[in-house]
């Protein structure tokens, strides 16, 4: 019920927007863009998301405007995504968990123990030779990145299972993004895999169709599946960044300064996003513990690991995807992998 509901009010703001994007942006070349994604306004990315909207505000004496449409309010992430190629949503951030379905480039960032750690993930994502290659790869299909925001190392968390090794996953139903390399990995550890938008999870928790999900530390407490996961095992599987992505047409139509601005605005709230970001996961881990009563695990990752390396050595040999392998691993030496 609920959901129809959520869809008739989306179709129904989005009858609105489309109305106004159309005019606005014929407007004495002014531009009024939305934007939309599924988390709170207290998450950390709706931070970063508002001093995006801010700079390009700033930066262009008001010409270009942004409306921010948060909590999954336009659809999940896979809809949002959707009428982002369509130019319904000019910006949209999203998992690039949710982005593998409609480009195999962004399943990189979903290969289990791919970077050592965040240092090493943030140091591949500030080479522009590296990103160019990810944020283009969806030119041909309407939209492009523009930047990313670190969303963490993810790890696994249950209702009520204690994990020490892949062992324990048996018959453990968890949570993925709707990604192949998502249920590829839960399935390499033993586990089932369960698919499903991530607005659906805490209710799928609390009723028990799931057992265990994974995610970074501000799930516990900005979407509160701390209330109904009692386990958070310290897996850190995988680093997925939030990615920002635009209508291509859209920005094909703006000038070259304001394409500029685009650009800008996207790298400051990048780098805005760095201490917003570390605040807010400590601080989810602190409230998590004291407040929630969510107990804290660290797992030996050595079977976790091995376990996930028949993927590696499949990406590695894919076609589309091994170039993309050697692009973030080549030149490494092959310990961590
Ligand atoms: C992260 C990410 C979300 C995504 C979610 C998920 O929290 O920030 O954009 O929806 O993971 O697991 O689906």
């Amino acid at each position: 019920m609920r959901k129809y509901f959520v869809l008739f009010v989306s179709a129904s703001i989005l009858l609105l927007l489309g109305a106004c994007s159309n005019a606005s942006s014929e407007a004495g070349g002014g531009h009024k863009m939305v934007l939309a994604h599924n988390h709170p306004t207290d998450h950390p990315v709706h931070k970063s998301l508002e001093k995006f909207k801010e700079e390009v505000e700033a930066r262009s004496d008001g010409d270009m405007s942004i409306a921010l449409y948060p909590n999954g309010q336009l659809g999940d992430e896979r809809e949002v995504i959707e009428l982002t190629q369509t130019g319904a949503v000019d910006v949209t951030k999203v998992s690039a968990g949710a982005l593998e379905s409609f480009r195999p480039e962004y399943s990189i960032f979903g290969l289990p123990y791919l970077f050592e750690d965040t240092d090493e993930f943030k140091e591949k994502m500030s080479d522009p030779e590296i990103t160019d290659v990810i944020y283009n790869a969806s030119e041909d299909i309407g939209f492009v990145g523009l930047t990313y925001f670190d969303a963490g190392s993810r790890s696994l968390y249950t209702r009520d299972r204690v994990v020490d090794d892949t062992e324990d996953m048996e018959g453990l139903k968890v949570r993925v993004q709707p990604s192949a390399t998502s249920v590829a990995m839960i399935d390499a550890l033993g586990g089932t895999p369960t698919p499903m938008a991530y607005g659906e999870v805490y209710t799928s928790l609390q009723s028990g169709i799931i057992d265990a999900a994974e995610n970074n530390l501000t799930s516990l407490v900005s979407s509160k599946h701390g209330e109904v996961a009692k386990h958070w095992m310290y897996t850190e599987h995988a680093i997925v960044p939030d990615m920002l992505i635009m209508n291509k047409q859209r920005l094909d139509r703006m000038t070259e300064a304001e394409r500029q601005i685009i650009h800008d605005s996207a790298d400051a709230a990048n780098k805005f996003h760095e201490v917003v970001w570390n605040e807010a996961t400590e601080a989810a881990a602190e409230e998590a513990q004291n407040e929630m009563g969510v107990e804290f695990h660290d797992v030996d990752k050595s079977s976790f690991i091995e376990s996930v390396q028949p993927l590696h050595e499949e990406m590695k040999a894919d076609e589309t995807m091994g170039p993309i392998y050697e692009l973030f691993k080549g030149g490494d030496s092959d310990e961590e992998s």
